[in-house]
């Protein structure tokens, strides 16, 4: 059986591609997730943002400069704006011509292939209107999943907690992570901040960055009921040791030796 699993005892830590298999593909394009399962990942990690016209796409920033080296910002493009943007050249030629996904297709990549996802929520310009539509378009989007994977394959994560309760509000059976920004001021070791904010959004799981991550502050939140998931990872060693403190799923770009075929069995 190939390894995909980091460790052992009664939390079973995983993997998850960071933006697909970035380290190897350009990040968040159908290529990455592919080469994610190709490469024995069975989660990726993805962003979430909208289009003006309501289509819900997988890109990081909230412009096309960084990826699809035009200006074009993410909330003022529409589906007709996507075949003119080229997220994959600024990797390589290799990958020259990928498209923006959308949640669509990654939805079908997942019914096809049995992949799971950690969506990360980065709505950018959330205004009233757009928080409703984005949150209605997501919960249709993901329904397309049958309602088991919908509760075991998807994790929902955000920095923005408002998004998260609201989509908590609106679909009780998905599966939230609390994002923390990582903060000179430590506030995951002050316990009320990420126990509120879990109580504030119904999440089931903390995302903390692994630097803010102890030993200590694993066992504290898991003995409040919640899990631990952590980003972003690319030291075979550090993720070992987070596996051992019981962190569950663990982003990582996955270069050589992090990804799951790397994982001892
Ligand atoms: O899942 C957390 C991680 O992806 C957050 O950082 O900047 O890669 O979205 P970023
Ligand atoms: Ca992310």
């Amino acid at each position: 059986r190939r390894a995909t699993h980091l460790c052992q005892d009664e939390v079973v830590s995983f993997l998850i591609a960071h933006r697909g298999h970035s380290s190897k593909a350009p990040e968040n394009t159908m290529a990455a997730f592919e080469s994610a399962v190709d490469a024995g990942f069975t989660w990726i990690e993805t962003d979430a943002d909208m289009l003006k016209d309501g289509t819900v796409v997988l890109v990081h920033d909230a412009s096309f400069r960084r990826t699809g080296r035009t200006s074009a910002r993410v909330s003022t493009s529409t589906s007709e704006d996507l075949p003119g943007i080229d997220v994959g050249r600024w990797f390589s030629a290799r990958y020259a011509n990928s498209r923006v996904p959308t949640l669509a297709n990654l939805v079908d990549l997942m019914n096809r292939t049995g992949l799971s996802a950690n969506v990360e929520l980065k709505l950018s310009d959330p205004t009233p209107e757009r928080i409703d539509d984005y949150i209605d378009t997501l919960i249709r989007g993901l329904k397309r999943l049958d309602p088991e994977s919908l509760r075991n394959r998807v994790i929902i994560s955000s920095f923005n907690h408002r998004l998260l309760a609201a989509l908590h509000l609106a679909a009780p059976q998905l599966r939230l992570g609390c994002l923390f920004e990582r903060s000179r001021f430590a506030p995951l070791k002050r316990h009320s901040v990420w126990r509120n904010a879990a109580w504030a959004t119904g999440a089931e799981f903390i995302h903390p960055h692994h630097r803010e991550l102890t030993r200590k502050i694993v066992r504290l939140i898991r003995a409040e009921g919640f899990g631990v998931n952590t980003w972003t990872v690319n030291n075979p060693r550090r993720a070992a040791r987070l596996a051992r403190w019981g962190v569950g799923g663990i982003c990582t770009d996955g270069p050589k030796g992090m990804t799951p075929q790397d994982a001892p069995s």
